[in-house]
């Protein structure tokens, strides 16, 4: 018996892995289903599923952004005081005195104007696709929500440096929400937390902006990727013949 086949026959081995080597299709069907990570995916999609012009992939783009958002995000919070007298220091000595603070905190700034360019260009192409269309309108509606928090994330993290930019961006945008018919007043003073700007709005935003807004658009993407594989997978709307792609296929001629 080789070493290869004595590891394999190990309970430790076995306890891990308890599938043969994907070699035959009935093993490979077995690791992905039986796999944390990889059944995730089906395990087959037609392949016209997969083609890159259809979607351009740019829902995995959002999400991709999402992730470097939370990766680069929680680095932040390592150096960030969400305090009047610490914010705008804790953020400037973040760029001069930590290895690549500067680098990290415009990793995250890009990322996020990223997210939110990715998330409507994936919008518009579900729109012209017209992939919104039955069964899949719920997932739209869980799409507009996602967007959103995309908003709410940016406009929320805007705050946090406490520079000029942000104090002056928030006073509008607060003033916008005060101008919402009946409630305006209401909702201003939930959004600040008092009647001006101050230590109670920054850490109502950054609580918004690291925990509640992040869990929340976590929990609406694992439902929106779960509707995906439960709608058939990505629509393919438009029946075609691969081998004679002629897109959109042209209506028959109608006869007389
Ligand atoms: C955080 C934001 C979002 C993320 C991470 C995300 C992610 C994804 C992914 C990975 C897919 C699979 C197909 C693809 O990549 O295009 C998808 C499909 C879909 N998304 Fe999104 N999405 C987001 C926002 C939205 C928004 C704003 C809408 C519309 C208002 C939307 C509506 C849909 C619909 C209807 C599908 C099914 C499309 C089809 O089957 O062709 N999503 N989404």
């Amino acid at each position: 018996m080789g070493l290869w086949d004595r590891i394999k026959s190990t309970r430790l081995y076995k306890s891990i892995y308890r599938n043969d080597y994907p070699d035959t299709p009935r093993n490979q069907v077995l690791v992905i289903l039986n796999s944390m990570v990889l059944h995730l995916h089906p395990v087959k999609i037609p392949k016209k599923q997969v083609r890159y012009t259809f979607t351009f992939g740019l829902g995995g783009t959002s999400l991709l952004m999402f992730l470097i958002l939370t990766l680069t995000g929680v680095w932040l919070m390592f150096y960030y005081v969400p305090s009047i007298p610490g914010a705008w220091f804790s953020m400037k000595a973040l760029q001069t005195d930590v290895y690549f603070g500067q680098f990290a905190r415009n990793l995250h700034r890009w990322a996020a104007h990223g997210m939110v360019i990715a998330v409507l260009l994936h919008m518009t192409r579900v729109f012209y696709t017209g992939s919104y269309k039955p069964p899949r309108e719920f997932n739209w509606a869980m799409g507009v929500v996602l967007l959103l928090l995309t908003f709410l994330l940016s406009f929320t993290g805007y705050l946090l440096p406490w520079d000029q930019l942000a104090y002056w961006a928030i006073t509008v945008g607060s003033n916008m929400a005060k101008a919402t018919p009946f409630i305006g007043a209401q909702v201003q003073l939930m959004l600040l937390g008092g009647y001006e700007i101050g230590q109670a709005t920054l850490i109502r935003w950054y609580t918004l902006h690291v925990i509640f807004l992040p869990l929340a658009a976590m929990l609406l993407m694992g439902m929106h990727f779960w509707r995906v594989r439960k709608d058939g997978g990505i629509s393919t709307p438009i029946p075609y013949d691969e081998d004679e792609a002629e897109f959109p296929p042209q209506p028959e001629a109608a006869a007389d």
